[in-house]
């Protein structure tokens, strides 16, 4: 049998648990996997491009399981009421091709991205930072926020979104929140102002430029999530060469990410070198470090791996014949007879 679960067991889950924990527990499957790096067969996700947006496949596996993501994102969904990134994925065992888990990945993809950025500004970010600008109010915003709260200690946040309708829901959705402090900003420009940290989560194919060097101050850290597919940026390149850039993939971010816009010798450091302690992460108060978030199949793998262990704990999702297993395995025909 194969654990089934939905978008309304995936609520139920996040409910149980609560959201702040199952992002800090999350985070820390995600830095186990990536401190594992080596034991991982990784490729770069299979991207189907269209004018309106992408569909891809995100596999990965350790040896033991196998992981894939189906994920799309699409800019101009919200103008006909539908999600910009919507998902789902499997795992299945390895030895067998067993599939052992089938589920919802939106939401899930929603908390494993807030969780890898938050888990990254810990190792890059400075010790003392203190304000977030959050650019881009959009269905990634909340989460973003709330793990930046949960694992940072952030509580000051300065919020952007060209659309104010956003960001009216990201205040509606969390401004009751005990300890947050959101301030919302007339433009990307003044979000920056005495931000320790920036995340850009804007949507929209094109080469935008949501962040200017002469935003960028010594000592930030920014964490760009929303460039995530060719032709899809959001940092002018030059903040690139005043920083520290640090990817997921390098193979993959050099086609999705910031990256693309520099030079194939640019330097960069990939995060698991980090949390293995094979390469430093932030080295002076001073520096500019970037994380040039794609979103790996590695972090869904990780969602996977605590969205089976939780739901077996809570007793929460259903049991489904996702596969046949028919008395005698040669007889498959039996099944219609
Ligand atoms: N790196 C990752 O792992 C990862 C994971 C999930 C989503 N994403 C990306 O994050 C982005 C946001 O996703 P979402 O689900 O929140 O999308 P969304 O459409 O719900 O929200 C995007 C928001 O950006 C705003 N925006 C667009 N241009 C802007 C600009 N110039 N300045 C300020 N705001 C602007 C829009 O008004 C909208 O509110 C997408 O590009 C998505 O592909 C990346």
């Amino acid at each position: 049998m194969t654990r089934y679960i939905d978008t309304i067991d995936l609520q139920r889950l996040v409910k149980t648990i609560g959201a702040e924990v199952f992002i800090a527990q999350l985070a820390r499957y995600i830095e186990a996997d990536f401190r594992r790096w080596p034991d991982f067969d990784t490729c770069p996700r299979i991207a189907h491009h269209s004018d309106e947006g992408v569909i891809e496949l995100m596999p990965i596996s350790d040896g033991h399981y196998y992981g894939f993501k189906y994920v799309n994102g699409h800019p101009r969904n919200t103008r006909f009421d539908m999600l910009t990134v919507m998902a789902f994925g499997a795992l299945a065992r390895v030895d067998s091709g067993l599939p052992v888990l089938l589920s919802e990945l939106t939401l899930t993809t929603a908390l494993r991205t807030a969780a890898t950025s938050a888990l990254v500004a810990q190792v890059l970010a400075r010790p003392d930072a203190k304000i977030m600008a959050l650019i881009g109010n959009g269905a990634q915003s909340e989460f973003q926020l709330l793990a930046f709260h949960t694992l940072l200690n952030i509580d000051t946040f300065h919020l952007y979104d060209t659309d104010p309708a956003a960001t009216d829901k990201l205040l509606s959705n969390l401004g009751g929140h005990p300890g947050l402090h959101l301030i919302r900003a007339a433009s990307a420009r003044e979000a920056t102002e005495g931000a320790d940290i920036i995340t850009t989560v804007t949507a929209d194919k094109n080469h935008a430029t949501i962040l200017t060097p002469d935003m960028i101050r010594p000592g930030m850290h920014v964490n760009a999530v929303g460039g995530d597919c060719p032709g899809k940026t959001e940092l002018h390149p030059d903040i690139l060469g005043m920083a520290t850039v640090f990817v997921e993939f390098e193979a993959q971010t050099r086609i999705e990410g910031e990256l693309q816009q520099m030079p194939a010798d640019f330097a960069v450091t990939e995060l698991w070198e980090v949390l293995a302690g094979v390469r430093p992460g932030r080295i002076s108060a001073d520096e500019i470090t970037v994380f040039d978030s794609v979103g790996f199949a590695l972090e869904d793998f990780s969602a996977l791996r605590y969205v089976l262990d939780q739901s077996e704990r809570y007793g929460i999702g259903n049991a489904i014949d996702l596969v046949p297993a028919p008395s005698d395995p040669k007889n498959l025909f039996q099944l219609l007879a």
